[in-house]
């Protein structure tokens, strides 16, 4: 049988394989298969098995020989803020002399000094600056990546976001989903009261903003067809952002447009939303620091992937991670994410999240890559295409310059990402 790429020789290859997202003690298994290969056709994986096999199916146009180190699905970063523009940088020593992420925000700084700069910069600069932030993620391995909008936060600038999300979708490698986030922050003008309050913001939301990015997210906007009817929808439901009858009723009007839910959660304040995003079926659940041993409960019983994010906790320096060994023990399934932004998470590194997950959140390796890779490809709707090495998938492959995959978490501040092959191609 013909293959456009065989690479065989792999030492440990780590499919992370699954029917559905690993919930639980499935998650301790990473899927791990010696002296294997991979056989693509067409940017798809068509065989895997062991090398003495594959070798023996397949006539390919081009081999690569692994020399026995370690090769696994590309990471699937499910969580980030990449699109924006200007820095954080007096933040951070802001918060290095004590203070605190959301006094900052309510002060009118943090996300807000990030919607300043972006309502400003033009299309073609948030794309150069968000390209340099997509390199650095492909870099590191990510071949799926998930981007918010959110710094717009008028009808105007979240289109802008979007439509340079558009330009990437369709001149990076890198395979992008977009999620529509414009209850991030309440905007200054409907703060000072020039045009509301934040219910009025809200209104906006339901009644203009929501509707005019389902446009988009169904035009011709660079991302595969079958994208196109994936919309997704976020909300920050926190003190000082949105409360959580405001961040209901953005999602439940998202809904009705056709939207998939997914919502910041519990990040500082619990404020009952777990269960809220549970009652509209959300597909993620993102950061749970402050989620209660009874919502952890009725997340491991329900579809949807509890998303979490411990470089924030890090560089925030704090020591209130998401309890994510509970999570797992109770049977919840979790993803990991960089959760990469300029405020909360200047971080590009899939490997340092998962070192972090690790050390402090008490996952072992494999159930940080299971969480970077199958779980969160469950957390983009993406589980039948990406985030594991088997048949019918994408051929999302990374090559990593190590012999056991469970340096990737051990190791941290470098990058063992060697090679990053995308649908089949080296990129
Ligand atoms: O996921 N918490 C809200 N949103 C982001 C941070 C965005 C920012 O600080 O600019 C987060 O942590
Ligand atoms: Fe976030």
């Amino acid at each position: 049988m013909k293959a456009d790429l065989l690479i065989f020789n792999i030492g440990e290859l780590v499919t992370c394989a699954s029917l559905g997202p690993k919930k639980g003690p499935a998650m301790s298994d990473a899927g791990i298969r010696k002296d294997a290969a991979v056989a693509v056709v067409d940017g798809i994986i068509h065989g895997v098995g062991d090398t003495d096999t594959v070798r023996r199916l397949y006539d390919a146009q081009e081999d690569l020989d692994a020399e026995g180190l370690v090769v696994m699905p590309g990471f699937v970063e499910c969580h980030t803020h990449i699109v924006y523009a200007g820095d954080r940088l007096d933040e951070f020593e802001l918060r290095i002399k004590g203070a605190e992420y959301l006094e900052i925000l309510e002060a009118g700084g943090g996300i807000l000094a990030t919607v300043r700069a972006t309502r400003e910069a033009s299309v073609e600069e948030l794309v150069e600056e968000t390209e340099i932030r997509l390199d650095r993620l492909m870099d590191a391995g990510v071949t799926t990546c998930e981007i918010k909008t959110g710094y717009g936060l008028d009808t105007e600038t979240e289109l802008k976001m979007l439509e340079a999300i558009s330009i990437l979708a369709r001149e990076h490698p890198a395979e992008i989903v977009p999620t529509f986030l414009p209850a991030h922050a309440v905007p200054p003008e409907y703060r000072d009261g020039k045009k509301g309050n934040a219910d009025d913001y809200v209104d906006l939301i339901c009644e203009e903003m929501i509707p005019r990015a389902a446009d988009w997210f169904r035009s011709e906007n660079g991302l595969k067809s079958d994208e196109r009817m994936n919309l997704f929808i976020d909300v920050f439901c926190e003190k000082n952002a949105f409360d959580l009858e405001q961040s209901r009723r953005v999602l439940e009007r998202a809904k009705k447009e056709g939207y998939r839910v997914k919502a910041h959660v519990d990040q500082f304040t619990n404020l009952g939303g777990v269960e809220m995003a549970l009652g509209l079926e959300a597909v993620s659940i993102d950061h749970l620091e402050a989620t209660n041993d009874r919502e952890v409960a009725l997340l491991a019983d329900s579809g949807a992937i509890g998303v979490v994010t411990p470089a924030v906790n890090f560089n925030l320096g704090t020591d209130d991670y998401a309890d994510t060994r509970k999570m797992i023990d109770s049977g919840c399934a979790v993803a990991v994410s960089t959760d990469y932004n300029p405020g909360s998470a200047p971080c590009s590194s899939p490997a340092m999240a998962m070192a972090i997950a690790c050390r402090y959140q008490k996952l072992t390796p494999a159930e940080a890559i299971n969480g970077f890779t199958i779980n969160a490809a469950h957390a983009l709707g993406r589980g039948h295409r990406a985030g594991s090495v088997e048949v019918g998938k994408a051929a999302d492959l990374i090559l990593l310059d190590t012999y056991d995959y469970r340096e990737i978490c051990y190791e941290f501040g470098g990058n063992l990402v060697d090679q990053v092959i995308k649908s089949g191609v080296p990129v």
